[in-house]
């Protein structure tokens, strides 16, 4: 139906590509529905034009952060006030009903059916299961309740200094009210769930619909080699990699073609690495302006993505 949505977020370049995989994901599980994603002012222009090839709608929306760091520390994620930039989804008032989805989600299977759910429904919070998790929900965009949620966070705050909290605080009859708002956790189903209740995992997880890379490791802190299909980096917390894989079978052979398109001749680090065996550390993703920046500051990743293996690869790749 063109009024019912997929809605996600992203506010820099990592988080876009999170958004890139999601698309991507979406779209070879054949939604019928429309795809959206909200951008921050700091999303480069070579990602805004992958994310034109994949989505249908990219809205630049404000970045509204809690500025909370008080409980931003409880969880310690200093860097998720800026979820609060989450609630513009519901000013898209041009659809009718939408599901919200984390950029850090992958689909495995047709969600569709999630439209017959209403407003709000979620999966529980693994951590405390009589919260729902924000990173996947059924909304219906109205301007009078974008409105009332932004008098609730002036007036009560986030008790988790991000979206999360704020939504559970409003919508606070989910727990109780209505059965039928409880989404089954394998449209959410987040990848700790993986270490804290294993045999679980190994019982239904063949079932999950959605996978929710939640927690401060996302698969783009990894590094992946595409001709063995292996990651590299610290893999705590991720005992059955599988999804990460997955993930990145997708962001390497589907998504990097397109970023390699748009980048031109400007370098890029796309986090696949042809010989894993070569360097030892894991590699953040910054954005070619932020690695230009700190190139300028005379802060060059000289072990790492700017090593001369690697200029010399991307050299290779132009000459080719
Ligand atoms: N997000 C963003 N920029 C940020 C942090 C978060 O765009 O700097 C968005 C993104 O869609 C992300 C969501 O907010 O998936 C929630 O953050 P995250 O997934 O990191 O939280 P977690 O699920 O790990 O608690
Ligand atoms: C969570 C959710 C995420 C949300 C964050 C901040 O753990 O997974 O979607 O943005 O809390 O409230
Ligand atoms: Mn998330």
């Amino acid at each position: 139906m063109a009024d019912q949505a997929f809605v996600t977020l992203a506010t820099n370049d990592s988080y876009a590509r999170g958004a890139m995989v999601l698309g991507k994901s979406l779209k070879n599980h054949k939604t019928s529905k429309k795809l959206v994603v909200l951008i921050g002012p700091h999303v480069s222009d070579q990602s805004r034009a992958v994310l034109h090839n994949i989505y249908d709608e990219v809205r630049l929306v404000d970045v509204l952060d809690s500025g909370d760091a008080a409980h931003l520390a409880m969880m310690k994620r200093p860097d998720l006030g800026v979820t609060f930039t989450k609630l513009h989804c519901w000013t898209l008032t041009h659809y009718s009903k939408c599901v919200f989805m984390d950029a850090d989600t992958l689909v495995v299977s047709n969600i569709d059916e999630l439209f017959d759910r209403e407003e709000l429904s979620a999966a529980p919070d693994p951590g405390w299961p009589d919260c729902f998790n924000s990173g996947v929900f059924v909304f219906c965009p109205s301007n009078e309740t974008y409105g009332k949620l932004l008098q609730y966070c002036t007036q009560h705050g986030s008790f988790d200094g991000g979206d999360q909290g704020v939504l559970n605080g409003f919508f606070s009859d989910w727990a109780t009210a209505d059965i039928t708002k409880h989404l089954p956790f394998i449209y959410n189903m987040s990848s700790i769930a993986i270490y804290t209740y294993l045999p679980a995992f190994k019982q239904y997880g063949a079932n999950a619909k959605v996978v929710h890379f939640l927690g401060q490791m996302k698969p783009w802190s990894y590094t992946y080699n595409p001709s063995q299909r292996r990651l590299k980096g610290d893999m705590q917390g991720s005992l059955d990699p599988s999804f990460l894989l997955e993930w990145w079978a997708l962001y390497s052979g589907e998504v990097v073609p397109l970023l390699m398109g748009d980048y031109g001749d400007q370098p890029f680090y796309s986090g696949c690495e042809e010989d894993v065996a070569e360097s030892t550390h894991v590699q953040p993703i910054m954005s070619s302006a932020e690695r230009k920046q700190k190139w300028e500051q005379g802060q060059a990743d000289y072990m790492g993505i700017d090593s001369f293996d690697n200029i010399q690869k991307k050299l290779d790749v132009f000459l080719k």
